[in-house]
């Protein structure tokens, strides 16, 4: 019993008392560059129904800016940095990207997985930290620009959308080589590929993203025809199964890479751990509307997707955790950026209560927060 004791105690201190200590490393970032899909880029929602016209597809501003501020936003805000530009509106010049950079929402091919994004976004990035190294005058300076730089990779969003707006058959069809179940493990491999690849460019923060829970998003329950059962309809399991499957697979990846990495620290935040917090105590947070999206018409309003402002938003996002088929809302967002920046604090994990303590009181980041990933944050703006 005494040991048991003395083991818990042991346990509640020791990852803070870790932390503490490798505080010091960690100067203070000084530039976030963002990878990703649609949940990093306005620009990337590529609706899977085929609405949308070509030129939604080109990196350009939100649908609508004033709606939605998106992760890097909120985690830019966080930093005490302002938003990091959209790479399609730079000028070429090192200055224009010294404090960061989205490269979200540059898609090379058409295909249903997209794979290609990541690696052509990684390549962008590569070429930037260059751009950035050649800038500065000596090779120490070079290095500091790498140095000062935290990472988010939040992929795997959008791929998953577009495998369950197929339906199984269609998508095992669609995607020969490796299925359905196969996609976790491509993704995951790729993600954790990426980060390898950063590194190698000198990169010693990233942060990996986890993928959502989409079985509850609006486009699969309506696919599920949940629609249909009359009463509260529970999430489809099955896709949100695959998507447990794909974080799992991309923690597992991220463990095994991190001894290869010396000096580096790779995070991953468990977004699918917040939104599930989040759909399951919705009152918890001021959330009413668990189900239905805020933006788009029919069932779920999840039949057409959000086209236009005046007439498809719904007058309270506040209220609703889904903003449209399959993007929570931005209150959904600033509460997952909340728990990912929190670090754990002794006095908060001791007075935990109940099952959900961990989420309210640690980060869904681990092994550190963003806080302690980004060095203790610069002054607040
Ligand atoms: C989507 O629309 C484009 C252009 O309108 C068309 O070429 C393409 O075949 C469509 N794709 C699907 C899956 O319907
Ligand atoms: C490029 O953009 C940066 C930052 O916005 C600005 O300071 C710089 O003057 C611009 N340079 C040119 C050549 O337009
Ligand atoms: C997130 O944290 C900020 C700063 O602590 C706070 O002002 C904001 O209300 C929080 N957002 C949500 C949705 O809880």
């Amino acid at each position: 019993m005494a040991l048991l004791l003395f083991l818990s105690i042991l346990l509640r201190f020791a990852p803070a008392a870790a932390a503490a200590a490798a505080e010091p490393s960690r100067p203070p970032a000084t530039a976030l560059f963002v990878l990703g899909d649609s949940t990093v880029s306005c620009a990337a929602s590529i609706l899977p129904l085929n609405l949308t016209t070509p030129s939604l597809y080109a990196a350009g501003p939100c649908l609508f800016p004033s709606a939605r501020r998106l992760l890097p936003d909120l985690l830019a805000a966080k930093m005490g940095l302002s938003s990091p530009p959209l790479i399609s509106t730079l000028n070429g010049t090192a200055a224009a990207a010294a404090r960061g950079v989205n490269f979200g929402g540059q898609y090379g091919d058409r295909g249903i997985f997209r794979m290609g994004a990541v690696g052509q976004q990684l390549r962008l990035a590569a070429e930037t930290l260059q751009l950035l190294q050649l800038e500065e005058g000596t090779p120490q300076d070079a290095s500091a620009a790498a140095a000062g730089a935290v990472f988010v990779l939040s992929f795997g969003t959008d791929a998953y959308a577009r495998l369950l707006a197929h339906g199984p058959a269609e998508a095992d069809a669609a995607a020969p080589k490796h299925g359905r179940r196969g996609l976790g493990r491509l993704l995951a491999n790729r993600i954790a590929r990426a980060v390898s690849e950063l590194y190698e460019a000198d990169v010693r923060r990233v942060a990996v993203m986890g993928v959502a829970p989409l079985g509850c998003a609006p486009r699969v329950m309506w696919e599920g025809r949940r629609a249909l059962d009359g009463g509260r309809g529970s999430c489809v399991e099955e896709a949100n199964e695959l998507i447990e499957g794909y974080n799992a697979r991309l923690v597992a990846r991220l463990d095994e890479l991190r001894p290869q990495l010396p000096g580096a620290d790779v995070v991953f935040c468990d977004v699918y751990k917040g939104m599930m917090e989040i759909i399951s105590n919705p009152g918890r947070y001021g959330l009413e509307e668990t189900r239905e999206a805020c933006c788009g018409l029919g069932p779920f309003k999840a039949t057409v997707a959000c086209l236009s402002k005046e007439e498809m938003v719904c007058s309270a996002p506040e209220r609703h955790v889904w903003w449209d088929l399959y993007s929570p809302t931005e209150t959904v967002d600033a509460l997952i950026a909340n728990w990912s920046w929190r670090s754990p604090s002794p006095q908060a994990v001791g007075t935990g209560s109940g099952d959900d303590s961990d989420v309210m009181t640690t980060s869904i980041c681990s092994p550190l927060s963003l806080q302690q990933l980004a060095g203790g944050s610069l002054p607040p703006v």
